[in-house]
């Protein structure tokens, strides 16, 4: 085809880390979600098929199923960090993010000042920068491993209030249910970006992904992924 080199003939293997709906979640036995449309419109333009394998979210920080070459890129609404910089290759943004503080309904608190004074107990998605965003701020967060798990430390009141990207409690929210049960507190504003990446140096592959940002920008079609999996 057009010379990018893919870890698997015919495939283009993304590697994510599940549930973080709207951008990646099992709906009907099949993995879906704005990042999965995003990234199917790269296999597509390379005439393979995506193929999505979940992994532990500590393997995004390292690159490690990258450079082992489990996969050709990542996918999982992360946030460009100078850090994960170090061991991975970023495409251009596709995406705005901020934080935001969900409390359980009767806690009463709304922002982080609140959660320290009121002595509330914080959580975090581990490896996340919701979780190094809690501890700059002086916080010591109980450690989930997945934000579902995030969800239900909160649920079952492990702990009070959590620190996880806004765009993902939005979704949670429109369910009736949760809206009940849970409070959403501030935005904190991060000013967070979301990339899709790739091995260090693989160029071709994220050169073909900035080129289906750009032009899905330009198109139309991101406007309507966006409509949509995250809404208007
Ligand atoms: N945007 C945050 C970060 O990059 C959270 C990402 C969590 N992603 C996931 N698939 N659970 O750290």
């Amino acid at each position: 085809s057009d010379g990018v080199p893919l870890v698997a003939k015919g495939r283009l293997t993304t590697c994510t880390h599940l549930p973080y709906p709207p951008f990646q979640f099992e709906r009907d036995g099949e993995v879906v979600g704005f990042d999965v449309a995003l990234i199917d419109r790269v296999a597509k333009n390379l005439g393979v098929e995506q193929h999505i394998v979940d992994t532990p979210f500590e393997n995004f920080k390292t690159g490690a199923f990258l450079n082992s070459g489990q996969c050709d890129l990542a996918a999982a609404g992360m946030t460009i960090t100078d850090e994960r910089r170090k061991n991975v290759d970023f495409s251009i943004p596709y995406f705005d993010a901020t934080q935001a503080l969900l409390a359980t309904a009767d806690s009463e608190v709304t922002t982080l000042a609140e959660v320290r004074s009121g002595k509330k107990r914080l959580g975090a998605q581990s490896g996340t920068t919701g979780e190094s965003h809690a501890q700059e701020q002086g916080f010591d967060p109980v450690a989930f491993e997945s934000a579902d798990a995030v969800l239900n430390g909160l649920r079952t009141r492990q702990v009070d209030a959590v620190v996880i990207d806004y765009p993902v409690v939005q979704g949670w929210l429109k369910d009736p249910a949760n809206a009940r049960t849970f409070r959403l507190g501030r935005s904190i504003d991060t000013g967070e970006r979301y990339g899709f990446s790739v091995k260090k140096g693989n160029d071709k592959l994220r050169a073909a992904i900035d080129q289906v940002i750009e032009e899905s920008r330009a198109d139309g079609g991101y406007e309507r992924l966006h409509r949509e999996w995250i809404g208007p």
